[in-house]
């Protein structure tokens, strides 16, 4: 059952329809690294309820995540694709990690200091959710963990939790490394392009949704915040113009120079144009799997099932391993 790859694991939440953030900074990646890795693929709903769901969108989103990472060209027979609260060994090692956690390196997460901001009444889990995402990590003696750059914080403190754990009772977990790929880690809003492209973005066009329909797509791009400079160049003083080139080179490959040349005195509504058909090219083809995936609910089911069996097995081989070390009776 276990082989001598490296171990990848990585996971989204099925809290909102998934951005070209998602498929740009992570799906992409992963798609590249599975031939290579061990690799489980988790859709992290657990995580997801740190926020208010309606239970029938969750369930929808679900299947919905699982079908993009099929629909993307994660294969089923080489990687382990799952549900996080079908394996329950998440939960349980969340809470042993969450005794080695401290209050105060929780508090001091950017993300839980984002969230938390304008709340009165802040879910408890919005702090813990970083120990379950160490817990989701841990359990695999996951070697890489391939994500966006806004998750860096969370990949740090999973770090410290698995060598604190291993310092208090001897060698337990292997101390995971973040793969955080060249292009499209962080890609930004279109309206707003110093903050990240969210699923939760207030403005409709400043994201652009995996499932968005092409003339969607087209008229996102088009009415994406550029600046009066007129030339497509690569620099931090042209932040929406270096987005669009972020995300046409994370799509085709060509080089910013090359896009650099290949726009020079052309202005703005040529290189919109190309970066839209560029994003409509990857995506519509995606989107029309994704669809027939969502028609085929036993073949997903068939997925997940095969994979929370393997995932499992190998989240319970750990969590006896962590029970044991602490000092629990085995049963
Ligand atoms: P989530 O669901 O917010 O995002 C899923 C993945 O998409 C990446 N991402 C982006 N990358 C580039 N540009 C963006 N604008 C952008 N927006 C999102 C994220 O970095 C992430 O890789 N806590 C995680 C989910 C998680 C997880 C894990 C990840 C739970 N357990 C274990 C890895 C390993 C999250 O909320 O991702």
């Amino acid at each position: 059952m276990e082989s001598n790859k490296k171990v990848i694991f990585s996971g989204i939440q099925p809290s909102g329809d998934l951005t070209l953030g998602n498929y740009l900074g992570a799906i992409k990646n992963w798609v590249k690294l599975q031939e290579e890795y061990e690799c489980y693929f988790c859709v992290v709903d657990l995580h997801a309820i740190t926020v208010k769901q309606e239970p029938k969108d969750l369930r929808r989103r679900t299947l919905e995540v699982l079908a993009i990472y099929l629909a993307s060209g994660i294969d089923p027979e080489k990687n382990t694709m799952f549900i996080q609260s079908h394996v329950s060994a998440h939960s349980e090692a969340a809470w042993l990690l969450t005794c080695s956690t401290y209050m105060g390196e929780l508090s001091r997460m950017t993300q839980f200091k984002e969230k938390s901001k304008n709340s009165e009444s802040i879910g408890a889990g919005l702090l813990t959710y970083p120990v379950l995402m160490a817990a989701d990590i841990l359990l695999y003696q996951t070697n890489l963990v391939p994500v966006g750059k806004d998750q860096t914080q969370h990949l740090e403190i999973a770090r410290d939790i698995a060598e604190r754990f291993n310092k208090t009772y001897s060698d337990t977990f292997v101390i995971p490394e973040p793969y955080i790929g060249k292009l499209g880690a962080k890609i930004m809003d279109l309206q707003e392009p110093t903050n990240k492209m969210s699923k939760s973005g207030e403005n409709v066009n400043g994201f652009i949704l995996i499932m968005d329909p092409p003339e969607v797509i087209r008229k996102k791009v088009n009415r994406a915040v550029t600046d009066s400079v007129g030339i497509v160049k690569y620099n931090d003083e042209q932040l929406g113009v270096k987005n669009l080139m972020t995300i046409l080179m994370a799509i085709t490959g060509i080089s910013m120079g090359e896009i650099e040349a290949k726009y020079d005195g052309l202005g703005y509504a040529q290189f919109k144009k190309d970066v839209a058909e560029a994003i409509v090219a990857e995506l519509e083809p995606i989107q029309i799997k994704i669809n027939e995936y969502m028609g085929q609910k036993s073949y997903l089911e068939e997925i997940y099932k095969k994979g929370s069996e393997k995932a499992n097995y190998v989240a319970n081989k750990t969590l006896r391993k962590m029970q044991k070390k602490i000092g629990f009776i085995p049963r």
